[in-house]
């Protein structure tokens, strides 16, 4: 339970944490995020999450509500008023709140909303989760042309989850429209081809350049596992060896079902959970 949330300079009881009913973030879904994950106290590749929060905020000309300090600074003190151990970190910085305009108001005269939310996990149900692997349903990319931008605009993911929990799968990978695999509705995808290779799509415009992407390569660089960055369709994920996805606090998480069609021997793959114990000692810890 989060006892406290970071709204605009407070920490406030969770019960009190209110943004304003015009904010761009709620009207326009104007707003950026990120998530990460908590591990032992400590922020999980906490550079790069906050790399790729500045450049969001850059691509939609949001101003920068504070300075990398500042930020570490509110994290940590996030994490320790909510006494979070194992869980996750929720950031998420709008335009601002202004009456109804779909213009963004003249620059440096909107003050960005920011909110921090802390929430604890338990590691071991994530732990079960990835002994048994997950099943995936394929759906219609329906989102717009700058997914690598981590914007609020959820619908079209939140869709899909719904109709992945509809038929008993854990999460939605969006398809293009010349059926390659873009990446999960919140999460990356990958593959393991039935000769071994790991494969997964180039972080171009149409998928999130996840955090959790960029660490696993560092990991295969260590172990000296080559990676080849295509896109790759449904029918060759449906025939791979193994798949997985990656994302902040699922780390990798084995796939064993994509449209009903076992992937492998139907299990979690041995590379992936391979990949999944050694995680942690190539990534981020950041002190608190
Ligand atoms: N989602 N792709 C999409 C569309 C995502 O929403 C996410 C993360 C990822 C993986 O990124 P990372 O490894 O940095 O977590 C890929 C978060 C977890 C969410 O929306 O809850």
């Amino acid at each position: 339970m989060s006892r406290y949330v970071y709204v605009n300079g407070r920490h406030v009881p969770y019960g009190q944490a209110h943004v304003h009913a015009e904010d761009r973030g709620y009207q326009f879904g104007d707003a950026v995020y990120e998530v990460c994950e908590v591990k032992v106290t400590r922020l999980v590749d906490e550079t790069r999450h906050l790399d790729r929060l500045d450049r969001s905020l850059g691509e939609l000309s949001i101003a920068a509500p504070m300075s990398r300090a500042s930020w570490q600074r509110v994290l940590r003190e996030v994490i320790r008023r909510n006494r979070v151990r194992d869980g996750s970190l929720y950031i998420q910085v709008s335009r601002g709140a202004r009456p109804r305009e779909f213009l963004f108001a003249p620059a440096g005269t909107l003050t960005p909303t920011v909110v921090v939310i802390a929430r604890a996990h338990n590691p071991a149900a994530l732990d079960a989760r990835a002994e048994q692997g997950i099943a995936i349903k394929t759906v219609p990319d329906t989102r717009w042309e700058r997914c690598d931008i981590k914007t609020v605009m959820l619908l079209p993911s939140s869709l899909a989850k719904e109709a992945a929990k509809a038929e008993g799968a854990k999460e939605a990978w969006f398809v293009d429209t010349t059926g390659h695999v873009t990446e999960g509705a919140s999460s990356n995808a990958w593959i393991v081809t039935a000769n071994g290779r790991l494969v997964t799509r180039p972080a171009g415009h149409e998928i999130l350049r996840g955090v959790t992407r960029m660490t696993l390569i560092d990991l295969l660089r260590r172990e000296g596992l080559e990676l080849e960055e295509r896109a790759f369709t449904v029918a060759e994920a449906k025939a791979a060896r193994e798949a997985f996805i990656t994302s902040a606090g699922n780390i990798v998480m084995p796939v064993v079902r994509i449209d009903g069609v076992p992937i492998g021997n139907g299990a979690p793959g041995l590379l992936s959970l391979r990949l999944r114990a050694a995680f942690h000692d190539v990534a981020e810890h950041a002190l608190s």
